[in-house]
């Protein structure tokens, strides 16, 4: 079955849905026993599908779960209340006092603040790898090393990993080490993590499942081999979504597959028209070979979605930023990405260098990040296209007024 039909049927058993499309909503913390027996019954079979307490899902979050392990392999999904959470939790299920772990610099950066934050005040060590450094993974990986955590595109400067050799070569070393990635930017579709032996796929469902910008959740699909532990590490750190928030993300996926399509299509788009710009010095884009580690995203991604990131030839000063960004017509200025609509944010390099603790940053300009969304892109390049104008015309302004002074 291709992907596109597999999006629109997943999870959608008749014990789920009850004579509708879609699965019931059932809001529940108490789930009620009709007999002793009953009780037992559920109690046994609490992982395993049965309606027992609300922590351990309903019916609602039961078609979710079903359907993102349809959708990208494995043996189970735990569902979190966001991205964040996803993350925090997976890494703690794995973990304890006196182990290390290895993370991607270019991880989002929350990520290594908990690395930083609180793993570090459990006495769990941290130390961070290069996005490009595949194989060599292996110069990082110690005796206590217990996770080495993946995030591909890299946030905000999107470099690529060789995630199959990342993983073969930390496989030969210790195969106990458990392999997690932030697989957020390709909705858990355009790179099957579990498929390349990673063992969770972590995703903010924030983004693409949910895709209208209006509900958090996280997920964390496991293998067989780390199923078990991150689901009952998970539930005993009182972790769970809400059945409304399981709904929207069970109904976002009917519509991934087409959201996706275009986000790819329009996204590149108005990245190859940024590369021609002339203000433009690099454009970070997956698809495009100006991007670190492209070569890894033809040969393991089906397709792209909307979030990249474009470096300009001039390091803007505040007044030019705001000049560019307060004035847009159809980009918004706001954290997060993966709803419908266009998103835009500067990020300056020398703020980009404290969270790249091992490679630094090798540019000058001001890095803007954009999320292209289901907007028509020739509004949105027009859009950028007077951004960028209006840079200029400041600058002239500028000029103009020293050289009255
Ligand atoms: C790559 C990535 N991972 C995780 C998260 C965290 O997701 P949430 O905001 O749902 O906690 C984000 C949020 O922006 C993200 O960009």
């Amino acid at each position: 079955m291709s992907l596109q039909t597999k999006l629109v049927h997943a999870g959608r058993k008749k014990r789920y849905t009850q004579g509708a499309v879609n699965s019931v909503i059932q809001r529940a913390s108490s789930l009620v026993f009709d007999s002793i027996e009953a009780k037992k019954e559920a109690m046994e079979n609490r992982t395993k599908g049965a309606l027992f307490y609300g922590r351990r899902g309903t019916l609602t979050h039961f078609a979710l779960q079903d359907a993102m392990v349809e959708i990208e392999g494995g043996a189970g999904c735990y569902l979190y209340p966001c991205g964040a959470a996803a993350i925090a939790n997976a890494i703690l299920a794995f973990v304890k006092t006196g182990d290390h772990i290895l993370v991607s610099e270019a991880s989002y950066e929350p990520t290594q603040e908990f690395c930083e934050h609180i793993l570090k005040d459990f006495g769990v060590e941290t130390d961070y790898f290069s996005p490009l450094i595949g194989r060599y993974i292996t110069n990082h990986i110690k005796p206590n090393t217990k996770v080495v955590f993946l995030e591909s595109p890299s946030s905000i400067t999107m470099e690529l990993h060789d995630v199959p050799a990342i993983v073969k070569a930390i496989r030969k070393v210790n195969p106990e080490i458990v392999i997690m990635m932030d697989n957020t930017w390709s909705a858990g579709v355009l790179f099957k993590a579990l498929d390349h032996d990673v063992d969770i796929s972590i995703q903010a469902g924030t983004k693409y499942l949910i895709g209208h910008s209006d509900a958090m959740l996280g997920t964390a699909v496991a293998n067989q081999r780390c199923w078990d532990q991150l689901r009952e590490r998970s539930y005993l750190m009182g972790q769970m979504c809400d059945a409304d928030t399981a709904y929207m993300a069970a109904r976002g996926l009917r519509t991934l597959a087409v959201r996706l399509k275009q986000h790819h299509e329009s996204s590149l788009k108005v990245a190859n028209w940024l590369a021609n710009h002339p203000k433009v010095a690099t454009v970070n884009h997956p698809a495009l070979a100006s991007c670190k580690g492209h070569e890894f995203f033809k040969r393991d991604f089906s397709g792209a979605s909307g979030l990249f990131s474009f470096v300009l030839k001039d390091h803007l000063s505040d007044v030019q930023l705001s000049d560019f960004l307060d004035n847009m017509t159809h980009f918004s200025m706001a954290y997060s990405w993966g709803g419908f609509e266009s998103l835009i944010l500067a990020n300056q390099p020398e703020d980009l260098a404290k969270i790249r603790p091992v490679s630094g940053i090798d540019f000058t300009g001001t890095l803007i990040r954009l999320h292209i969304g289901l907007e028509d892109p020739d509004d949105l390049i027009a859009d950028l296209a007077a951004g960028l104008d209006r840079i200029k015309l400041h600058k002239n302004k500028v000029n103009a007024l020293q050289s009255l002074v």
